[in-house]
This record gives structure tokens, sequence and C-alpha cells, in this order.
């Protein structure tokens, strides 16, 4: 029987330390780091990571402000509200939610915030500060996924590290931290050849593909530990439900460890994006 990662436990945990901090910094200054909060359109997947950030940020004692616009707002009025909320020192951190509808150009979007209130850890310098080993903002999903990481295992030093998938958001960060925690790193991605063999010689496997219960216990190696970042939702038994890249009830008697869906990275992203803004708050009022 593999245990399973209380994601919600370990990220109320960062969550408290994180209110600690900010009541550090409002007896000091006066103020409550500031998270600005970006949605633009309807996308309901959004909309509800949007209402679960801004109510964590409002339990760790962060000020939280929201701002939505329509879905067909265009490039020049999204920028204007980025330069906004660059200019404004009550904003420490910025977050844009993503995807952007279509006629928004995501990458020009990222580039404009602030570097210093970059909270998801986007901008071009802060992907070149976690390159070489130097990040003060680190992208949420990843991070969460180290710290359950090291949490269940202590030191990752000398272990394989399987990342399937190769996404900006998570899957090359992730390979990146994973490096630094001085694992052995390969990422398995959709032109891979036999990409179950190789996730099979895998100590940690962290499946980020956004492909409903790819992997089974034939890509898992018995004793690995496994992190599940996919969120699918998905109709069975004619109810909603959220399934993971990861078959859980195949994999779980094959694991060392494993994390459920949901419950496992999902708590864990909005608590260090709490932490993010904490960090950047700090770093801009010393
Ligand atoms: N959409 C899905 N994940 C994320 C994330 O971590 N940050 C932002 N800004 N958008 C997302």
């Amino acid at each position: 029987m593999a245990q399973i990662i209380d994601g919600k436990q370990i990220a109320a945990d960062l969550v408290a330390e994180v209110a600690n901090g900010a009541q550090a910094i409002f007896s000091e200054y006066g103020i409550r780091p500031g998270l600005a909060v970006v949605l633009v359109g309807d996308d309901p997947a959004s909309q509800v990571y949007v209402r679960n950030k801004v109510a964590r940020a409002t339990e760790a004692g962060l000020n939280s402000i929201e701002h939505r616009l329509p879905a067909d707002t265009d490039q020049v009025t999204l920028n204007a509200l980025v330069d906004e909320l660059n200019n404004d020192p009550a904003v420490h951190g910025i977050l844009v939610q993503l995807p952007l509808p279509e006629q928004l150009n995501e990458e020009e979007i990222i580039s404009r915030i602030n570097p210093r209130k970059d909270v998801d850890g986007f901008h071009p310098i802060n992907v070149g500060e976690l390159a070489i080993g130097n990040a003060t903002l680190v992208p949420c999903t990843p991070q969460g996924c180290l710290l359950m990481l090291e949490k269940t295992l202590g030191d990752l030093s000398g272990k394989h590290a399987v990342v399937i998938g190769r996404s900006n958001i998570v899957g090359k960060p992730m390979a990146l931290l994973l490096l630094h925690a001085n694992c052995t790193v390969s990422i398995v991605h959709s032109r891979t050849r036999n990409p179950q063999e190789l996730c099979k010689q895998a100590d940690i496997v962290v499946a980020a593909v956004g492909r409903t219960e790819m992997v089974d216990a034939s890509w898992v190696k018995e004793g690995a530990t496994v992190i599940d970042v996919g969120i699918n939702v998905t109709e069975r038994d004619g109810k909603r439900k959220l399934l993971g890249d990861v078959n859980f009830a195949d994999v779980e008697p094959v694991a060392n460890a494993i994390t459920p869906v949901p419950g496992g990275v999902g708590p864990m992203t909005i608590a260090c994006l709490m932490n993010n803004t904490l960090i950047a708050a700090r770093n801009q009022l010393s």
C-alpha cells in the first residue's frame, strides 16, 4: 500500500507560515502583501482557479485584488492594466490567469509584468534565473511538487526523476528544480521513443501531460514515488469527476507514495502562490 501524499495538509502548513510572514510585514510596515489576480473572459476552469486563489489569499492574510475583464478585451487594454498594477505600490504580486483568449498575446503580457511582481515565475528573466539556479520567484506548480517530494523522500540526490510533459508552466521548470535538487532527470514528451520503458526506470515520476489516466502500473517501477499534476474534467457514470494523468487505482499498489487528485498538487500550487506573494512583498519592501 502506498503512502497517500496529503497535499492539502502540506499546503495548509505552508499557508499558515505565509500568514505568519504576512503578519510580520503588517506589524513592521502597516501594510498587507497585495496580490492582483487578472481573469480575462469566462473560461469555467479558470473561474474556479481564480476563486480558489482569492479565497486562500484572504486566509493567508494577504490583500487580494481581483480584476475581471470581458472575453473580447484587446491587447492595449490588458497592457494598460498590467502597467497600472506594475506601478501600484500596494500590489506586490501580479497573476494573469492563463490561457488568455486567442486575440491576446500571452508572451507579450508575461514579459510586460514587472519581474519582481511576477509571482507565477513565467517572465523570461525569472525563467533565466531558475535555469542558472538563482531563482527568487519559482513557478508555483513545480515548486509545490518539489516540496511534496522533499517532505516524502527527504534528500532527492541521485534519484532518477522522469517528468512527463514539457510545458513552460510545469514540465520544463519541474525538470530544472529536480536537477538543482541533484536528481538525474529525463523529460518524456510526445516524440519520446519508448516513454513507458523510460518511465519504468524512474524513482520519481511527475506526470504533467493533461491526458486522463495515461500513466498506469505498466509505467511505474515498484516503490517509485508518483506526483500527478493532471486535473482532467471527465464525465463518468453520469457524474463530473476530476481525474489525474495517473490511473490512481492501478498505480497505487505498486508505488511507494502517490498524490491524489484532487487534494494533491492543486492545493500546493495555490499555497506556493501565496508564498511567492510574500517573497515578492519582502523583496519590494526591503
Ligand atoms: N493556468 C493554469 N495554471 C496556471 C498558473 O500556474 N498560472 C497562471 N497564471 N495561469 C495558469
